[in-house]
């Protein structure tokens, strides 16, 4: 792999942006392109490189965005064409790209297509989605959507139905309809003939579909069965995915992050490898950990050892392909802190290691906003201040299984994809700065200790850690190793200790040119009392430390949620 064709991505610092909760400039609650615009510096100095944007595009924001009524227009909540265009053009001036979200698995009931076909499913826009006729008097088969229900949703006054993976209100797009899919590819290039840097992909696994859509097994009391079962039996998407690549991103060398879940077993070359489907996609294998098998209502709690092997073994079985994405939280799930760290270490210097963790792994890291400062879960006390679907069905669901009110509340707390909504929390102000007016969703209460103000202030804390660990994996001296080098885990013996090396070896030495080998340790203690190690390798250089109890001679002293990142001389005499 070290050898593979590099590109122009491969050593990129991403960070997401969830508009509406970002910044708001005109007092109306919600975050808005200019708000991006004014903290265009802020993630400049944090190192980001590349920043993708959850949707902007109009939309009715049943699902938040995830459904688009008009692909070529800005939503008048987020602003005007003329601010985009600013953004791509200031973001431009400081080094920044940017990566715009791309919906394209479904679109808005409200898109002028849907529209269309409703009043005529049977002309030209009816074969855009998928119309069908009932069976029985019930839908055309037991498939229940991501959101909960039937993804079948009746059109009044026929006997036929429509097909929804997600919300009824987000129409799936009928993929095997060519004309449809250059309608989305001519979209596409409208959209990087702009000077986009590319897309993050949503939900695309799901565009295949087997048009049969034959009934399934049920797997829950409901009698239907979730959607993602007919997914994982369904293939050929690999010929979808390539047509969608040949005739976009591939002429524009754009980059490409697809959202990929219930991919099959052995497919991820034909994703990710040098000719794949998209530049990457995200790992998602710890996050799987901790969902439920019926809902979010019997989500295991996360168990540390568990978490280490997902991890571990996705490294390896990456590094001999491609690059993943590396994600501890985004716009869908829990904070990270929160969901990733014991309750004794969610505080600074559990932080600092969980981050340390997840920047230094091989892959391209993506940052979510508000982690550079440790955001974390929100606490709710009734379930009318959530504002997202999935959370509301989930609750309906846990409900259903008998939990009692604040049962259910406490379990989809902990799950609530609205703890990354809430407000970005620039200051210790009412509604953290992030707003005049009043914030669409409420700010964390927390945002009086965890502010990017009280951060920028003191060099110790947690965001300023953040842009340390950035430059040092840009740095001229390590970013070669830190993008390039090898993965192997290491003290995978210990109970709590997350470890691992990245190593390069040294190349064309012999003409004095060519790049020195180089071998990083990354050690973290996910324990509460402090440990010793024996170290393999002499220690050359402390390149990171989180804490002043750590210590790297002779052996390593690392403390309760310590880590350190050290680069390895000499092999240590035993
Ligand atoms: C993706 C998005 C999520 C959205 C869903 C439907 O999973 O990340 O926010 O709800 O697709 O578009
Ligand atoms: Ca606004």
């Amino acid at each position: 792999m070290e050898t593979a064709k590099r590109k122009w991505w491969h050593d990129k610092v991403v960070y997401q942006i969830y508009p509406k909760s970002f910044y708001d400039t005109n007092g109306d609650g919600i975050g808005d392109l200019r708000g991006i615009i004014a903290k265009l510096d802020y993630l400049k100095e944090l190192g980001i490189d590349l920043v993708w944007i959850s949707p902007v595009y109009k939309s009715p924001f049943v699902d938040q965005g995830y459904d688009i009524s008009d692909y070529y227009g800005i939503a008048p909540e987020f602003g005007t064409m003329e601010d985009f265009d600013e953004l791509l053009a200031e973001a431009k001036k400081r080094g920044i790209s940017i990566v715009m979200d791309l919906v394209i698995n479904h679109c808005s009931d409200q898109h002028e297509w849907f529209q269309k076909a409703l009043a005529d499913p049977e002309g030209k826009y009816g074969d855009y989605f998928y119309f069908r006729e009932g069976k029985d008097g019930k839908a055309p088969s037991n498939y229940r959507s991501y959101f909960g229900g039937s993804c079948w949703e009746p059109v009044p006054g026929t006997d036929k139905y429509y097909f929804h993976a997600f919300a009824k209100e987000q129409p799936d797009l009928n993929w095997e309809n060519p004309q449809m899919r250059q309608e989305l590819y001519d979209m596409i290039n409208w959209w990087l003939d702009k000077g986009l840097a590319g897309f993050r992909i949503d939900a695309i696994i799901n565009i295949k579909k087997n048009v049969e859509f034959p009934e399934l097994e049920p797997d829950g009391p409901d009698g239907l069965a979730g959607y993602h079962l007919a997914v994982e039996q369904t293939s050929g998407v690999g010929e979808l995915l390539e047509d969608l690549k040949h005739n976009t991103f591939e002429k524009y060398d754009a980059f490409t992050v697809g959202e990929v879940f219930n991919m099959h077993d052995g497919e991820l070359p034909e994703f990710i490898g040098e000719d794949g489907h998209f530049s990457t996609i995200f790992d998602f294998s710890a996050h799987c950990l901790t969902e439920g098998e019926r809902g979010w209502y019997d989500a295991p709690e996360l168990d540390f050892k568990a978490w280490r092997k997902a991890l571990v073994e996705s490294q390896l079985e990456v590094q001999e392909i491609g690059f993943k994405a590396n994600i501890i939280e985004n716009h869908d799930e829990p904070r990270g802190v929160s969901r990733f760290l014991p309750e004794y270490a969610r505080n600074e210097a559990g932080t600092k290691m969980l981050g340390t963790v997840s920047l230094l792994l091989r892959g391209i890291p993506f940052l979510y906003q508000g982690q550079e400062i440790g955001m974390q879960n929100c606490v709710w006390e009734s379930p009318e201040e959530w504002d997202d679907i999935s959370t509301k069905d989930q609750y309906k669901t846990a409900r259903g299984a008998g939990l009692s009110r604040d049962e259910a509340l406490r379990v989809c707390a902990r799950m609530s994809r609205d703890n990354a909504r809430t407000p970005m929390q620039w200051s210790g102000d009412s509604n953290a700065g992030f707003t005049t007016g009043t914030p669409w969703m409420k700010a964390n209460p927390n945002c009086s200790e965890i502010n990017v103000e009280s951060q920028q202030r003191d060099a110790g804390s947690v965001l300023h850690y953040y842009q340390k660990l950035i430059a040092l994996r840009k740095s001229e001296e390590y970013k070669e190793v830190f993008t390039y080098g090898q993965f192997a885990p290491a003290y995978g013996e210990q109970d709590h200790v997350m470890a691992f090396y990245r190593s390069m070896e040294s190349s064309g030495a012999a003409s004095g040119e060519g790049t020195a080998g180089k071998r990083i340790l990354v050690a973290a203690n996910f324990g509460q009392d402090s440990i010793e190690l024996p170290l393999e390798y002499q220690v050359e250089k402390v390149l990171i430390s989180n804490l002043p109890k750590n210590h790297a001679g002779e052996r390593l002293t690392l403390a309760g949620c310590g880590v350190m990142v050290l680069e390895c001389g000499e092999k240590a005499a035993v």
